[in-house]
């Protein structure tokens, strides 16, 4: 698709210049182009992480409490912090998604002292499925 269109604009180009006064011509044509890039981009390159809700609830009862921007566990919020999952980069975020994907996948998250003490925190079947399939579909929405 993104081809094509290069190829349109390229003979779209020819035509003008083949003319005698082809300076409007072209200075639209131009203008045109730069639109078609843009929506390329932005139809291609997804930046923002999507929480549906559910995926929200999930974090908020069981993660949010240790990996949030203002928690005291220091070692959690080194290691991620979901409310600022938005301002990393693309390979970062890909990261953070792949060690969600693993820390659940072993089980090892909420910490096992942890739920020692709050048995309630620990993630139910559902909810595991949830972030799993969320950070999932994250990853190859990035990619
Ligand atoms: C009681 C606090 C606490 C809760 C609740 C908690 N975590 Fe953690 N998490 C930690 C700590 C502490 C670490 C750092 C462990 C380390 O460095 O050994 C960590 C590390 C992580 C890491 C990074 C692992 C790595 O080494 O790359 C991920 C991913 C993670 N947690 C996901 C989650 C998810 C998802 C939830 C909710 C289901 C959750 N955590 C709930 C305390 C918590």
């Amino acid at each position: 698709m993104c081809l094509t269109r290069i190829i349109l604009f390229k003979q779209l180009m020819i035509k003008i210049m083949k003319r005698k006064n082809f300076l409007p011509g072209l200075i639209l044509a131009l203008f045109l182009g730069s639109l078609m890039v843009s929506a390329t981009l932005k139809t291609t390159v997804k930046t923002s992480v999507d929480v549906p809700e559910d995926v929200q609830a999930v974090i908020k009862g069981k993660c949010l409490g240790c990996h949030n921007i203002e928690s005291r566990n220091d070692k959690a919020k080194e290691k991620l912090e979901f409310d600022r999952l938005d301002s990393l980069s693309m390979v970062e975020k890909i990261g953070k998604f792949k060690d969600i994907g693993k820390e659940l996948n072993d089980n090892k998250m909420p910490p096992e002292k942890f739920l020692e003490r709050f048995p309630d925190k620990a993630l139910t079947a559902d909810e595991k499925k949830i972030l799993l399939d969320w950070a999932s579909t994250e990853i190859k929405n990035i990619k």
